[in-house]
């Protein structure tokens, strides 16, 4: 097996915590504990992916996501801590008050460039098209693509799964359940417990893809690990499980009975989900594993967003 060239950025390992919840004890794992202003799960891919932009003597940073992503802003800071400028292609529009990750980034001085809901669907061109235009003034921009999803991005999970083998002994777990957005996070998770021969279940809540188009994107990337990195394994498809349902209000969007359960949880234990991923994860892991007195074999990732919280002040509040 061949292992991608890596930087130093997160907090390891996370914790792994007992929590108690309603009388209810699970086990939970602190990826939101990764840093402070660069927090989160991106920390894990952006430890590779930065290495190799470093490697490919970036000139530039190129990333993308919606107003609110974690990823970009997780991506700026990260450039900036090497020196490199960063430019994101974000689905949103260009607000005078901005809140959350958006404000981080301009505080962070990245380059903005919005896009509506049209043209965001062609957001790998947009940056392309600007790549090469650049190209052509010898500069060079490193593409990073959503939620940086790449097979030397998505092997943080990978290491994720080496790391959490040294706090419990994986045997005695039946799933490790996360919030997918790009499906990156769980497609690592996947190619380390099939290149380990692990039989655990990597279950996934879809909060911006269809069950459907999210299994094949898990599968895509977990086969391009395997590849890229020559584990000779076979992706064990079968323990992939995606917990369709829980966005049905929409990736930007939160319903209020899952603002209700946030506010709650965040009362008994201290610990702040965000509107995006992991309060829609953790509503689903409530329901088919808390309520059924199975947090002790099935471990939920916190996988971070604190900052995307405070582009929804007033709704926390309700
Ligand atoms: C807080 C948070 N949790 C989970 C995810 C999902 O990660 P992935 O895109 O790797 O599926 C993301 C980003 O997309 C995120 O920002």
């Amino acid at each position: 097996m061949k292992t991608p060239r890596k930087i130093n950025l997160a907090v390891t390992p996370t914790p792994l915590e007992v929590i108690k919840y309603q009388n209810k004890k699970f086990l939970m794992k602190r990826d939101d504990l990764t840093g402070c202003e660069l927090s989160g799960n991106k920390v894990r891919k952006l430890e590779y992916l930065i290495a190799d932009a470093l490697k490919n003597k970036a000139d530039i940073i190129f990333t993308c996501g919606g107003e609110q992503s974690n990823h970009a802003r997780a991506t700026t800071i990260a450039a900036r801590k090497f020196g490199i400028p960063v430019k994101l292609f974000l689905w949103g529009s260009d607000r005078k008050i901005s809140g959350g990750n958006l404000f981080l980034n301009r505080m962070y001085g990245a380059e903005i460039l919005y896009l509506n809901k049209n043209e965001y669907e062609k957001v790998n061109d947009i940056m392309q098209y600007q790549r090469e235009k650049l190209l052509r003034k010898n500069l060079n921009a490193f593409v990073i693509p959503e939620g940086g999803s790449t097979a030397t991005g998505v092997f943080g999970y990978f290491s994720f799964i080496l790391e959490l083998m040294k706090q419990i002994d994986l045997q005695k777990v039946k799933g490790i359940v996360t919030a997918s957005g790009t499906g990156g996070t769980s497609a690592g998770m996947l190619a380390a417990v099939s290149y380990l021969n692990i039989d655990l279940q990597i279950v996934a809540i879809n909060v911006l893809y269809s069950k459907e188009v999210i299994t094949k994107k898990i599968l895509m990337l977990a086969e391009a690990i395997n590849l890229e990195y020559d584990l000779n394994t076979k992706i064990k498809a079968e323990n992939l499980i995606v917990l369709d349902g829980y966005s049905k209000e929409g990736y930007k969007k939160i319903s209020k009975d899952k603002i209700k359960l946030i506010r709650n949880f965040a009362s008994e234990t201290g610990i702040l989900f965000d509107p995006a991923y992991t309060g829609k994860a953790f509503k689903a892991y409530y329901e088919n594993y808390i309520s059924e007195d199975l947090g002790m074999k099935y471990i939920f990732v916190h996988t971070g967003g604190i900052f995307g919280i405070f582009g929804r002040a007033k709704e926390y509040l309700i």
